[in-house]
């Protein structure tokens, strides 16, 4: 059954209300283009015959998807004429088209299958929904109960204007008979555009059945036309998706300042404290505890981790039993293996560190390698960047690294070796015991101190 439709999408006109450089399909819902939620929603029904009328290249350019069929409204004269400019080149034989708004981004599956499922011939299926507010969407008219014609908030009476049910734009019918209403269409005077729910009131007199299916619920149903609606629209989903989230079991201290954009999995004992984003596809184990503030983008979190508040990771994999921060942060293609701390204002780029290590405060790491049970004080740093290329540092395991060191990379450092206080390190080091910036004596007395210990 689902292959004989063809689904066409609206994405073209001219994004007037959004005022923005960017066109409105490109604006983005919870991390998401507007688009490419209709996208999803239009490849659950029928991969192969997916049609997008735009008008600006650069949403073309972005979306970047070969399986779509793109054509171009040159002039954006309204939802009619893009319509009827399209219809035009869709030559093959299925006999139903399914029209989706690029703007109404929520519509759910299960209403668009309750959309499209037993329509009879000289049929049109619409999604409409009744709205407490339902300023600036058509007005579903209605006689004896019957649809008998949508009008727009700018041609309705006042009496018109209080009707309560909108329409979503949504709607399934015969190609033929749509290819034959779109030539009727007039020129709508208050809008200058040709309107396609016009055809609502044709069909009516065509004697066609206009039945209309309403969705669960009604933010499925909602356009975003301006940045207003953009935001309140988001604002909805996130409470709706961390309600979700609560239900199954999550604790979120704060639902109106938690952010989840993107995809999350998360197992038991999830903690997320206020003013958390959560961004891209990142999967939680179980135990976890996000504190206030953090930003977590792309990455995987095992079990038993705590980060601690105003830390961000991105691109990032954090093994069991972390406590990461308060105010870390870990920028892509870093690893930390089981069991380790990373504290206070401390970034690591692109760095894999092994289990049982300490590093707690100030410090930089990049482009390293850091061995198990190495402890770094404060304010140490990989110089890994000499103005042209990016070099390696490698630490081994169980090494002590003093306050005030840098390491100015490529560097290799051998297990066990003790590093002291404020030195630079300048070459490898090749025997386990201390390295050390022979201006300051002290550290030689330190040095034996701790190999002592050490040795012991
Ligand atoms: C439209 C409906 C309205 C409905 C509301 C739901 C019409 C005439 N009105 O109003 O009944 O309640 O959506 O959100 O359809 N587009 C084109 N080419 C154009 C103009 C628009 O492709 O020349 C596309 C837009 O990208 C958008 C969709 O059509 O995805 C709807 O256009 P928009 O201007 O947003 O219509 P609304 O005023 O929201
Ligand atoms: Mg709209």
């Amino acid at each position: 059954m689902l292959d004989n439709i063809n689904i066409l999408i609206l994405a073209a006109g001219n994004s007037t209300r959004m005022k923005s450089s960017i066109p409105k399909m490109l604006h983005k819902l919870s991390g998401k283009f507007i688009l490419q939620y209709v996208i999803n929603i239009a490849k659950k029904i029928n991969k192969k015959n997916i049609f997008i009328i735009y008008s600006n290249n650069l949403v073309k350019k972005t979306i970047n998807d070969k399986n779509i069929n793109w054509i171009r409204q040159i002039e954006t004269l309204g939802t009619g004429n893009a319509i009827k400019e399209s219809i035009k080149k869709i030559k093959n034989k299925k006999n139903k088209i399914l029209i989706l708004y690029g703007d109404v981004p929520l519509i759910s599956i299960k209403t668009i299958k309750k959309l499209i499922s037993n329509i009879s011939n000289k049929t049109i299926k619409l999604i409409t929904a009744k709205l407490d507010n339902p300023y600036g969407y058509g007005r579903i008219v209605r006689k004896e109960n019957n649809v008998i014609k949508i009008v727009e908030q700018n041609n309705a009476t006042i009496e018109e204007l209080k009707i309560k049910e909108v329409n979503s734009g949504i709607f399934i019918t015969d190609i033929k008979y749509l290819k034959k209403w779109i030539k009727q269409i007039n020129l709508n005077n208050t809008k200058k555009e040709y309107l396609i729910t016009d055809i609502i009131h044709i069909a009516y007199k065509e004697k066609f059945k206009i039945i209309t299916v309403q969705p669960k619920n009604k933010i499925e149903i909602m356009g975003i036309n301006n940045k207003l609606e953009l935001y309140n629209l988001e604002k909805k989903q996130q409470k709706e998706k961390l309600k979700k989230m609560i239900l199954s079991g999550v604790i979120i201290k704060d639902i109106k300042n938690c952010y989840i954009r993107g995809k999350i999995k998360y197992g038991k004992n999830l903690v997320i404290d206020s003013n958390v984003i959560i961004e891209g596809k990142v999967t939680l184990g179980d135990n976890i505890t996000i504190g206030t503030g953090c930003i977590i983008k792309n990455s995987i979190i095992k079990n038993k981790c705590e980060i601690k508040p105003y830390s961000i990771l991105e691109d990032v994999i954090l093994y069991e039993n972390c406590s990461i921060g308060p105010f870390t942060h870990l920028r892509p293609g870093t690893i930390i293996n089981e069991s380790n701390s990373i504290g206070n204002f401390v970034e690591i780029k692109d760095s894999v560190i092994k289990s049982k290590s300490k590093i707690k405060h100030l410090s930089y790491i990049g482009n390293s390698s850091i061995g198990s049970k190495v402890n770094i004080g404060a304010f140490f740093v990989t110089c890994n960047y000499d103005g042209i290329n990016k070099s390696k540092t490698k630490i081994g395991n169980n090494v002590f690294i003093g306050s005030s060191t840098q390491i100015v990379a490529p560097i290799k450092i051998v297990d066990k070796t003790t590093i002291a206080a404020g030195t630079t390190i300048i070459e490898n080091t090749k025997t386990p015991g201390l390295i050390y910036n022979k201006k300051i004596q002290k550290h030689k007395k330190y040095w034996k101190i701790s190999k002592k210990t050490k040795n012991k």
